[in-house]
C-alpha cells in the first residue's frame, strides 16, 4: 500500500516518517519513529498505557489516526527527562516504588505531566481524576498518586 509522508515534532526533534493511511499514532511512534516508550496494552482505548501528549493534551495514541498529528507536537516519556537527570515525576515514581511491572508507567507519567503543566499544585482528587483513564493492575494506585504529589511539591520548591 502507498505510504504518505508525515512530519511532526517528537520530544523537540523534527521527525519525518512515511505512514500507511489509517495507521494509528502508537504504531507510527514505535515502528516508524523508533520511540518505544509509549506502550501498547489493550490497543482498544481502555488501558491508557499508550498515552502521549499532543500539543500538551493527553491522548490515547492507539486510537489516534497518525495523519491527524501532521505539524503538531508529540511528547512521550522518551523526552521527559530532557538530560541526564530524571524528571521529578520519574524520580518520585522510582523512589516511591510506584512502578511494579511498569507497563502502565509511561502512560501514567504523561497523564501526570499534563496535569502538572496545567495545574502545578493539584489536590489529591485532581491527581486521581487526571490518571483515571490509566489502569494499573499492580500498585493499587496509592503509590502513584503519592509520587505525583511528591513531584508537584518538589517542582514548586515545597516538601511533600
Ligand atoms: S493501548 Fe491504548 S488505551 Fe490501551
Ligand atoms: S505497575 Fe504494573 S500495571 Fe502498573
Amino acid at each position: 500500500m502507498a505510504r504518505t509522508p508525515l512530519t511532526f515534532t517528537l520530544n523537540d526533534a523534527e521527525t519525518g516518517v512515511f505512514v500507511v493511511p489509517g495507521s494509528n499514532l502508537l504504531d507510527v511512534l514505535r515502528r516508524g519513529a523508533g520511540d518505544l516508550t509509549p506502550k501498547q496494552g489493550c490497543a482498544q482505548g481502555t488501558c491508557g498505557s499508550c498515552t502521549v501528549l499532543i500539543d500538551g493534551v493527553p491522548h490515547l495514541s492507539c486510537l489516534t489516526l497518525a495523519e491527524t498529528v501532521e505539524g503538531r507536537r508529540i511528547d512521550t516519556t522518551g523526552g521527559l527527562a530532557g538530560g541526564p537527570d530524571l524528571h521529578p515525576l520519574q524520580q518520585a515514581v522510582m523512589e516511591g516504588f510506584a512502578a511494579q511491572c511498569g507497563f502502565c508507567t509511561a502512560g501514567m507519567l504523561m497523564a501526570a505531566k499534563a496535569l502538572l503543566d496545567r495545574t502545578p499544585n493539584p489536590t489529591r482528587d485532581e491527581v486521581i481524576e487526571a490518571i483515571s483513564g490509566n489502569l494499573c493492575r499492580c500498585t493499587g494506585y496509592e503509590p502513584i498518586v503519592d509520587a505525583i504529589l511528591t513531584a508537584s511539591a518538589r517542582m514548586q520548591g515545597r516538601t511533600a
